[in-house]
């Protein structure tokens, strides 16, 4: 059994049919892998298509401002990675063309191993192996590697991996067949192998190790923090402030925190206690409040007032985004 030409078989049978698959425009490709590294492809797809519309080709993002970009990029999170996605575009803008080789596109910022070999492959055929979550749990299964995925040694065998199985007359098919793959027939968790085209000669399969690969060395630490949020509604009108540097969510917008406010928590009505909010490094558990009031309380002068109605002109992290929801159903 052939690892590689198996999985283009399976590929050309069961690939996913994606709108910036019919297209060899790096700068497609590019938007559609960084969008896919923040959410699902049912919701990527709208994503893409509204910065494709808004911005057909690179030239029209690097002169976007940051905050169109932003506000394009909302409900995505890690809004770090829309600015990378700008600044780039500006690199290429000034550059006069987009690179076409993986050395000169992994130069980009915010660009990183993966998606530099994902457009160098897809757009242009290049034989550079991409390596995501999707191609370790395969290889890890499928050849019986048990080297932990999180650290260097791990990193390396499975890159080294990647590459030796890579097509390299179908480099663009390939890396994308075996992401399918992981994606839709080696799944996390129960795989339907019955119906898998591998299964015979798979290693994990094969001595029952499914659900013990691909191995992870450690569980990374997670700091906790807690946070009490009110909208502040004072005649139609709300304050917010912009975050800095130096902490989450720089430069998106925020509900005041309670320790902002002077007036007793009872004073408060309590919309929901406790929501839990995962981050990569921090897991927050938030409460949100509702303060209804005909005078407006003191602030800092870091926070402004707008109008309610004009809060979705503010680009804002996912957990305040979940606080309107939790207003919504309140109302
Ligand atoms: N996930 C992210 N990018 C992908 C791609 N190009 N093909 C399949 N799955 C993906």
């Amino acid at each position: 059994m052939n690892f590689t030409h198996e999985l283009l078989k399976w590929y050309a049978q069961n690939g996913r049919d994606l709108p910036w698959r019919a297209t060899k425009d790096p700068y497609a490709i590019w938007l559609s892998e960084v969008i896919l590294q923040q959410t699902r492809i049912a919701q990527g797809h709208s994503y893409w298509e509204r910065f494709m519309q808004q911005w057909p080709q690179v030239n029209d993002l690097a002169a976007a401002t940051e905050d169109e970009v932003l506000r394009a990029w909302q409900g995505l999170g890690y809004y770090s990675r829309a600015r990378n996605l700008h600044t780039a575009a500006k690199q290429i803008a000034e550059l006069g063309h987009f690179p076409t080789t993986y050395n000169e596109i992994i130069k980009l910022k915010g660009v990183g191993e993966y998606t530099a070999a994902a457009i160098a492959s897809i757009a242009y055929n290049e034989a550079v192996a991409v390596v995501d979550g999707n191609v370790y749990r395969v290889l890890a299964r499928y050849f019986g590697i048990d080297t932990p995925i999180d650290t260097t040694e791990g990193k390396k065998t499975f890159r080294a991996m990647a590459q030796a199985h890579l097509s390299t007359t179908e480099p663009a098919a390939y890396n994308q067949a075996i992401m399918d793959f992981g994606a839709i027939q080696c799944t996390p968790k129960s795989p339907d192998c019955s119906a898998c085209p591998l299964v015979e000669t798979c290693f994990a399969y094969q001595n029952h190790k499914i659900d013990l690969l691909p191995t992870k060395s450690k569980k990374i630490k997670q700091r906790e923090r807690k946070f009490q949020y009110v909208y502040i509604r004072c005649n139609n009108h709300i304050a917010i402030r912009r975050r800095g540097a130096g902490d989450i969510w720089q430069g998106l917008w925020e509900f005041p925190t309670t320790d902002a406010l002077s007036v007793p928590l009872a004073s408060l009505h309590l919309l929901q206690s406790n929501a839990k909010h995962v981050l990569t490094h921090q897991i927050i558990y938030a409460d949100f409040y509702l303060y209804e009031t005909a005078t407006r309380p003191t602030l800092s002068s870091d926070f402004i007032w707008i109008e309610e109605s004009e809060i979705d002109k503010y680009a804002l992290p996912r957990l305040m985004e979940i606080m309107l929801k939790h207003l919504e159903k309140y109302h």
